[in-house]
């Protein structure tokens, strides 16, 4: 018999789309293999499918999305104000997450959605599929108000093709000639973009003339295996 839901360790998962690496983990932790409760879901995007496929689990999400905060800033045609208010704009964005994540404040633009008193803290953060840059703020804060530690999955190895468009970048320099390997990595989140010490790594093999979508459907099924594998391995770091 599994332990009681109350004793698992909490985790929030950071989405912005399609969500099948937050189902990798839905899965797990109905299969048991993930011993562990998402206890909510946080997507940058309200159109993200995962946001469905979290609620279809019964589990809380909350949509933080940037652009509402860039939607509520004063109108200028002054570059330069713009260009700091925009600043502000995501600083502010990401205190309001860190916020959300630690005490389960919601920011302006959604009605409180975590009624104070069932908001559970994390003992661990999982960026599956989250494209926002965190700022060093957030992970300063973040470890300095609760040492939570954060994950996240990104589809190239360590010292490779760091940032956007990972998948894409990796195919082409294997179909080229360039990498010899690629593959797909579990990382702790540090202020430099994808370049934290890997807790998981997974290498695939180049398939010469392989197309770009045969590529992509052998990356993300290598993912959803090491998106749980991470996870689990980030939950026995835990003291
Ligand atoms: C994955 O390929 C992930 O590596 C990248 O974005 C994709 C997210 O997919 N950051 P999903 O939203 O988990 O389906």
């Amino acid at each position: 018999m599994s332990g009681s839901i109350e004793s698992l360790p909490k985790i929030t998962v950071l989405i912005s789309g399609n969500g099948s690496n937050l189902q990798a983990l839905i899965d797990a932790t109905n299969k048991g293999s993930l011993k562990a409760e998402i206890s909510l879901v946080i997507s940058s995007s309200s159109e993200a499918y995962g946001l469905t496929r979290a609620s279809n689990a019964g589990i809380k999400t909350k949509v933080h999305s940037l652009n509402s905060y860039y939607r509520q800033l004063p109108k200028t045609e002054d570059a330069e104000e713009k260009k700091k208010l925009r600043a502000k704009a995501r600083e502010d964005f990401n205190t309001d997450l860190l916020n959300l994540i630690l005490e389960g404040k919601t920011g302006n633009e959604d009605p409180k959605i975590i009624v104070a008193g069932e908001f559970v803290k994390p003992q661990l953060i999982v960026c599956a599929g989250w494209m926002l840059i965190l700022s060093k703020s957030f992970l300063t804060q973040l470890d300095k108000r609760s040492s939570i530690p954060i994950i996240n999955l990104h589809p190239a190895l360590p010292g490779q093709f760091e940032g956007i468009n990972a998948i894409e970048r990796s195919w082409t320099a294997a179909q080229a000639g360039e990498v010899d390997k690629t593959g797909i990595m579990i990382h702790k989140v540090i202020p430099e973009v994808d370049k934290g010490d890997p807790l998981l790594v997974k290498e695939l093999e180049v398939i010469k003339g392989e197309s770009l979508e045969k590529y992509e459907a052998r990356v993300h099924a290598m993912e959803h295996i090491a998106i749980v594998e991470g996870t689990v391995k980030a939950l026995k770091t835990l003291v």
